[in-house]
């Protein structure tokens, strides 16, 4: 359905868990989120009932996401349930990868057609700092898993970190020449819990291009600003949430693992739907879409945003 401002609202964020087996820096607290009541998260019936409800308005394309699914017990009975949903036409998956490796074939199996991966580094001590506790290695198994296991696509997702990981760029972008992937580098963005990353972390997205002078710009695609190296077999995508939002043409809506609909990543509104039934939900879902704000303000080291939750409590 529409929202308010004419924007078609066509994709659901679902997040399964707050759960992760990693701690990024950007997304997450050294000692993980406090651990929600069982009887607070939504159970598989209600997530497939959600997204029963969704597609009833609209929604054709469902990203499962977290906290980390692959943590999640049931993730491949729910994605299986989310891609069999009449309606959604695309199921897609966030991950980490570390558990690809046992994961992926089965994922594909169950339906997700799509997973992005998270990588910020290709060097084994900036991936241990920057997660805390993740092996360099056990990402790049996933990641092989995920090539091999017949996905119509494989992104990686890289968070541009000033002083941290803009001098990778070339190194991350040349993943493009040598797997049929996709690289995004996507802006930090100054979430609640992550204060501890100063305005020299904050660097606007378009700075990639200095660093790849032969990357040829192809077309859009939804929020990411595309090129390509020459010769590559994957692109780059370019995604500017802080320096150039994308707000006017977002399409989206989010539901966290505890039954909260968000209209906005940046908004601390939000819309219960745990224990309604199945024209609850869609009640509620409405309401949503319909309260979703034209844009969020300015965003910053100094302008932090008004999510009330950290990313992983949200679903990144
Ligand atoms: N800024 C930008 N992206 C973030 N993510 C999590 N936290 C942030 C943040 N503060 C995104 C990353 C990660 C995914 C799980 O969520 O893209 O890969
Ligand atoms: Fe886990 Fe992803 Fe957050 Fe890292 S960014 S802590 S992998 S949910």
């Amino acid at each position: 359905m529409k929202d308010a401002f004419g924007r078609e609202i066509n994709y659901l964020r679902l997040s399964v868990t707050e759960l992760c087996n990693l701690r990024c820096r950007y997304c997450m607290p050294e000692e993980g989120v406090c651990k929600l009541r069982h009887e607070d998260l939504l159970t598989e019936e209600e997530m497939l009932m959600a997204v029963r409800a969704a597609a009833g308005l609209g929604i054709t394309k469902v990203r499962v996401t977290g906290g980390e699914p692959l943590t999640k017990p049931n993730i491949l009975s729910i994605c299986r349930g989310v891609a069999q949903t009449p309606g959604i036409r695309e199921t897609a998956l966030t991950t980490n990868a570390l558990r690809l490796p046992e994961l992926a074939k089965p994922l594909r199996d169950a339906g997700v057609s799509r997973v992005n991966i998270s990588l910020d580094t290709l060097n084994a001590e900036k991936y241990a700092y920057m997660t805390r506790r993740g092996r360099l290695e056990d990402a790049l198994r996933g990641i092989d898993a995920a090539l091999n296991a017949g996905f119509a696509q494989v992104k990686i997702n890289a968070v541009l970190i000033g002083g941290f990981n803009d001098d990778e760029v070339p190194a991350l972008a040349a993943l493009t020449k040598q797997w049929p992937v996709d690289v995004r580098f996507i802006e930090l963005m100054p979430m609640p819990g992550n204060q501890s990353f100063g305005p020299e972390s904050y660097i606007p997205v378009n700075s990639v291009l200095d660093a790849l002078p032969e990357a040829a710009p192809e077309t859009e695609d939804g929020v990411a600003r595309l090129y390509r190296l020459p010769g590559a077999l994957g692109r780059i995508g370019l995604i500017s949430p802080i320096s150039q939002h994308f707000c006017g043409s977002c399409n989206r809506i989010r539901l966290t693992a505890d039954g909260k609909l968000k209209p906005c990543l940046h908004s601390a509104e939000e819309y219960g739907i745990k224990g309604l039934d199945e024209a609850g939900m869609a009640g509620q879902m409405r309401r949503a879409i319909l309260a979703k704000p034209p844009c969020h303000g300015t965003l910053d080291a100094e302008n932090r945003s008004r999510a009330a939750r950290g990313m992983s409590q949200i679903g990144g």
